[in-house]
């Protein structure tokens, strides 16, 4: 396992940043990321980035949070970062004093130049930014053969290390989701034509799934869907409602509409009368790593037969058609209660026949475990998701 050093020990010292090369700095920016910006968690899916590998990552530092927030090192960051860019402007102002003469290496040293400079400008913001210490914000890029979706999404430190606030941060499986649905819409229900479509999300955590869906819907033209994002977590909640706030700001017109509530799966099924937005059925309900304890998959079915919309052929989303995505991370230590998804939902051809919920499909993608820095697995090189179809048996 590779160990993070403080950003003191680490870095060029300020006061000699210009004897070090482009390749260097690159490098230093790229050692800051990983403390103050880093990937989440096993979003890469092996089979297509076997070709890209550029040797290795280092591995998670379980001290990584401590160093974030030492507000010591993070001012020291800043500094640095500071005298980088004041130095890559440097260089940059004698390479277009020299102009005329440039060679095709000096273009090219040019652009190495402006691509340090945007990295360590982000970072700089990233870490001058951010009000507490820990929080961090990402943009995800996730692409189709439409229009490219651009998320801003902030996570915020858990709180006084409350176990149960665990949606503050992204995890994986969001990630893959939302690239999944981005990627391949139809697999989902999601192709054309347009229709209008109540889509939920369970345990929605900062919002990725959520916010992507609302996104897609919106470019798809699903102009009258909406979409709900929920969880259970007071402080989650709030940073559910502002990372959608902050992707679809009432300045621009949003198609469809998109909100945040409160629902608890250990509760919801028992209430009496179910407050709007829940008083109607979903067509899609989504769930992103939802199932770490062991009653998980049982309140979690008990919430979907509630919620997802019951075989109707008045409907024009037809029954066979409203669908529970699921996807969950094979956790090592999670074996038992990931389990528990396939004792609670049967397989399709195994039910009884009754009207019931089933396991339509499963299938395993296997992702790169880098970038992890808050595993509760350990430091395994891959990470397998599991992605159930499940549905209404006939
Ligand atoms: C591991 S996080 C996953 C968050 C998000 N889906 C993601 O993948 O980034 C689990 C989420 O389930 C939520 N959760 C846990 N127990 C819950 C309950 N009883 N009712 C509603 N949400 C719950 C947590 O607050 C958290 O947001």
């Amino acid at each position: 396992m590779t160990i993070l050093s403080a950003p003191s020990t680490h870095l060029p010292p300020i006061g000699k940043i210009q004897t070090y090369s482009a390749e260097d700095l690159t490098k230093a920016v790229h050692y800051l990321r990983l403390i103050y910006n880093p990937d989440v968690r096993g979003i890469r899916r092996v089979d297509l980035v076997s070709s890209l590998k550029h040797g290795s990552h280092p591995s998670p530092d379980p001290n990584l949070d401590a160093l974030r927030s030492d507000a010591f090192e993070r001012s020291y960051a800043i500094r640095w970062l500071t005298a980088l860019i004041a130095q890559v402007y440097r260089l940059l102002e004698c390479d277009c004093s020299d102009d005329d003469d440039a060679s095709y290496d000096a273009a090219g040293e040019t652009s190495e130049l402006e691509v340090l400079l945007q990295q360590a400008s982000t970072l700089l913001a990233i870490c001058a930014g951010t009000a507490s210490a820990g929080t961090i914000t990402r943009t995800f890029h996730f692409h189709n053969s439409d229009e490219p979706i651009e998320i801003q999404l902030t996570d915020v430190p858990l709180e006084n290390q409350d176990y149960t606030s665990v949606g503050a941060q992204t995890w994986g499986s969001a990630c893959l989701l939302a690239e999944m649905l981005v990627e391949d819409p139809e697999v989902f229900g999601l192709g054309s034509p347009p229709e209008d479509l109540r889509v939920l999300e369970l345990g929605a955590g900062t919002g990725l799934v959520s916010i992507a869906l609302g996104k897609l819907l919106s470019a798809k033209g699903h102009s009258a869907s909406s979409v709900v994002a929920t969880d259970f977590h007071p402080s989650v909640l709030a940073n559910l409602k502002s990372n959608i706030a902050a992707n679809f700001p009432h300045t621009s017109p949003c198609p469809i509409s998109i909100s945040s509530h409160a629902l608890d799966w250990a509760k919801f099924p028992a209430l009496q009368e179910r407050p709007a937005p829940f008083n109607e059925p979903f067509d899609l309900i989504f769930g992103a790593d939802i199932i770490y304890e062991v009653e998980h998959a049982r309140w979690i079915k008990s919430c979907a037969e509630k919620l997802l919309r019951k075989p109707d052929v008045s409907s024009t989303w037809v029954h066979s058609r409203a669908r529970f995505h699921l996807i969950i991370p094979l956790r090592p230590t999670h074996t038992l209660e990931s389990s528990t998804v396939e004792t609670v939902f049967p397989f399709s051809a195994r039910s009884s026949g009754a009207e019931q919920l089933v396991i339509l499909s499963k299938d395993v993608t296997v992702c790169e475990a880098s970038g992890d820095v808050r595993s509760r697995s350990g430091a395994a090189a891959e990470v397998e998701y599991v992605h159930y179809a499940i549905g209404w048996d006939s």
